[in-house]
């Protein structure tokens, strides 16, 4: 009998490493033909991904393009994935959040009649223009997944309100946690220096800003913020490694590019950022993954968004939603800095995002969608 073939398609950073450890689940799974298919939505940010985990590709579309637009990504992955397509026949397509690259690569699956199996399902912020445009991507993927892998009770919840039709609808947990916790056991055995606290009297801000709908002003707000916390506070230190977006690195270098107290970098590979999340005194950031991390370290988050898809880490209390404006990040950096118990009440160690079992759980869903028995029995939904 035939395996059945899966390809699991993603193109950023973010999508790599969270589905990083599905790709090694089911390519030890001999009950599957289990191929890779990368967009390079990113270029240097997913290659750093790949070789931290080893991955090789099976198919390259190599699409990235200097100030690319929504556009020529999208038409881009849609052309070349219904090549593939044609020509391998797959079973299933995995694809992950809320991407171009997943919108895409779902609708090319959608024409095709190929079940999707989308990870990290659910997510919602309720706003389609915060984020921009993954709101539409997530919504309109959900609407076409077959199976829906839900990190959060929160998430499934959200698809069960929404109606759409589905053949599976599963909490399983944040891939990113299963990631997590093999880079710090990783960072462990074979770096163990970086996980060292950096000096007693310096506190570090860890600093990431990407968000399409804060590019300009919202991002210069924000930079403009950090820049007089730098300088009226001696043992701060930021530390940003920017994103390669030509659009943020010309608003963040000029607002912050001549302070020695801001270590400008180049984007971190995964190791020396998580070594860094760790580290942190705090961390101010738009991004989704980095909500998700924060709350393993319990290092307070400073979220500069005006909403978020993933409410889970308010609850908990360790992510505040901040926005962009100048005197809000201003007033909540400097009150985390200089009130202790402002800051405390901050800090948790619970993550109720994943307990790095996801793949597992994803693992067991698929193989009894296709007949096979499940690889570890015991485990049931994650329960956050
Ligand atoms: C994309 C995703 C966003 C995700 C983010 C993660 C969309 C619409 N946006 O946003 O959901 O949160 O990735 O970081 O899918 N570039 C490089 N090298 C790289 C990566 C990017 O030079 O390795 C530059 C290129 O000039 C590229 C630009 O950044 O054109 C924008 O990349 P793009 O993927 O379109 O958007 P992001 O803002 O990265
Ligand atoms: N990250 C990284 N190096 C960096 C900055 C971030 O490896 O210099 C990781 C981070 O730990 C998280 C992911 O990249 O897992 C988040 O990516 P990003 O913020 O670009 O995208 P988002 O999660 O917002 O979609």
């Amino acid at each position: 009998m035939k395996k059945p073939t899966l390809l699991i398609i993603f193109g950023t950073r973010p999508e790599a490493i969270k589905m990083a450890p599905l790709v090694q689940t089911f390519r030890n799974d001999s009950s599957f033909q289990t191929k890779v298919i990368i967009t390079a939505q990113h270029r240097e940010m997913l290659d750093q991904v790949l070789e931290l985990f080893s991955i090789q590709e099976d198919y390259d579309f190599n699409l990235m393009k200097e100030r690319q637009t929504l556009e020529s990504i999208t038409t881009g992955v849609i052309d070349k994935l219904s090549q593939v397509i044609l020509q391998e026949n797959p079973d299933m397509i995995f694809v992950h959040g809320d991407t171009t690259t997943t919108f895409a690569a779902s609708l090319s699956a959608f024409y095709h009649h190929i079940p999707i199996a989308h990870v990290e399902a659910g997510l919602r912020s309720y706003d389609m223009q915060n984020p921009f445009p993954e709101e539409m991507n997530r919504t309109l993927c959900d609407q076409i997944t077959s199976l829906h892998f839900c990190p959060t009770k929160q998430a499934k919840e959200n698809i069960v309100q929404s109606s759409v039709q589905s053949s599976l609808l599963y909490v399983t947990g944040n891939t990113v946690v299963d990631s997590l916790l093999w880079v710090v056991s990783h960072i462990q055995n074979t770096h163990p220096s970086l996980l060292e606290q950096s000096a007693a009297n310096e506190k570090r801000i860890l600093v990431t800003l990407h968000r399409r709908e804060s590019w300009g002003q919202p991002i210069e707000s924000v930079c403009n913020a950090l820049r007089d916390i730098v300088l009226q506070n001696s043992d701060v230190r930021v530390i940003f490694p920017v994103h390669k977006n030509p659009v943020v690195r010309e608003s963040v270098f000029s607002c912050l590019g001549d302070l020695a107290n801001v270590n400008l970098v180049e984007p971190m590979d995964y190791i020396h950022f998580v070594a860094e999340m760790k580290n942190a005194y705090l961390i101010l950031s738009d991004s989704g993954g980095v909500q998700e991390e924060a709350p393993t370290f319990g290092k307070p988050v400073l979220l500069t968004r005006s909403v978020t898809e993933r409410p889970e880490g308010i609850r908990c209390g360790v992510v505040k939603l901040v926005g962009t404006q100048y005197n809000n990040v201003y007033k909540e950096l400097h009150s985390l800095i200089h009130q202790t118990s402002y800051y405390q009440a901050m800090v948790t160690s619970e993550n109720p995002f994943g307990d790095g079992q996801a793949s597992q759980r994803i693992q067991n869903q698929v193989r009894q969608y296709f007949g096979f028995e499940p690889a570890h029995s015991c485990l049931g939904e994650f329960t956050q």
